[in-house]
């Protein structure tokens, strides 16, 4: 089923596919990321993906896990990372890492770079980074290419990964991963920074639900204001974005 499209975005680089369902959301995205990883397997290279945290993607991840979709994914050829994390144990139910491995990574071979939230915050950001340079062939100085494909949420104030609209953490241009405080009482975070996902191949952005309407339609159609709305920080730096959304987030 052919996702519709839409008025095309205020912003360059930035791009909307509405799909008629929340559940055909999950199947064409699930399709994407198999297709790309098939398009790694064949070149012989490994595919990277940065999976993104929260509760929208567990659905992706099991549309991934399903039998016939995980049938067609060379897992073992899969480099699989987080776009953020929350620091807290990866038995903790805030855990992305705990999400992933729940809907997906615990059935499939694929290699996990997990964010070692056992550290302390800073630590853990540093040892992450250390981990991404490696995976990368870049051990010092910015990220030319990173990620093959970074999935993306969007928050109801419209962060993505754990940058928060005005966030210091959306001005550090030397920084893989930093440890950021959350908006909300909520525990400390690791995330990526703009340079790193900017770098990905390709960012596509899950976007569900009529709570996340405004925030997907400022970021799209608001003016253009990267420190208010991050996804178009990340286009203006030239990274692709797609936003995946289903028609209660779309405003349909
Ligand atoms: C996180 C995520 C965050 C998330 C959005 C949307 O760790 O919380 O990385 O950026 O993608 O907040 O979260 P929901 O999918 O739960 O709405």
């Amino acid at each position: 089923m052919r996702p519709k499209a839409m008025t095309p975005p205020s912003t360059p680089n930035l791009a909307l596919r509405v799909l008629p369902s929340e559940s055909a959301l999950f199947d064409a995205l699930a399709e994407h990321v198999i297709a790309l990883a098939a398009r790694a397997h064949g070149e012989g290279q490994p595919f990277t993906l940065a999976l993104a945290g929260g509760s929208t993607p567990r659905a992706l991840y099991a549309a991934l896990a399903r039998p016939e979709q995980r049938a067609r994914v060379a897992w073992q050829n899969v480099v699989a990372a987080f776009g953020d994390e929350r620091c807290v144990p990866p038995s903790d139910p805030e855990s992305n890492e705990r999400m992933a491995r729940e809907s997906l990574l615990d059935g499939v071979p694929a290699r996990v770079l997990r964010v070692p939230t056992e550290l302390p915050p800073g630590e853990a950001a540093q040892r992450y980074e250390l981990s991404l340079r490696a995976l990368f062939h870049a051990p010092i100085g910015p990220p030319r290419r990173t990620f093959d494909l970074a999935l993306l949420g969007l928050g109801a104030d419209g962060h993505t990964a754990s940058l928060f609209p005005h966030a210091a953490a959306l001005v550090d241009e030397h920084a893989w991963a930093v440890a950021v405080p959350a908006p909300a009482a909520g525990p400390m975070r690791v995330s990526l920074t703009l340079p790193v996902l900017a770098a990905a191949g390709e960012l596509a952005v899950l976007v569900s639900g009529a709570e996340k309407r405004v925030a997907l339609h400022g970021s799209l159609y608001g003016p253009f204001d990267p420190a208010r709305w991050p996804l178009q920080a990340l286009a203006a730096r030239g990274a692709r974005v797609t936003v995946w959304a289903d028609p209660s987030a779309a405003g349909m």
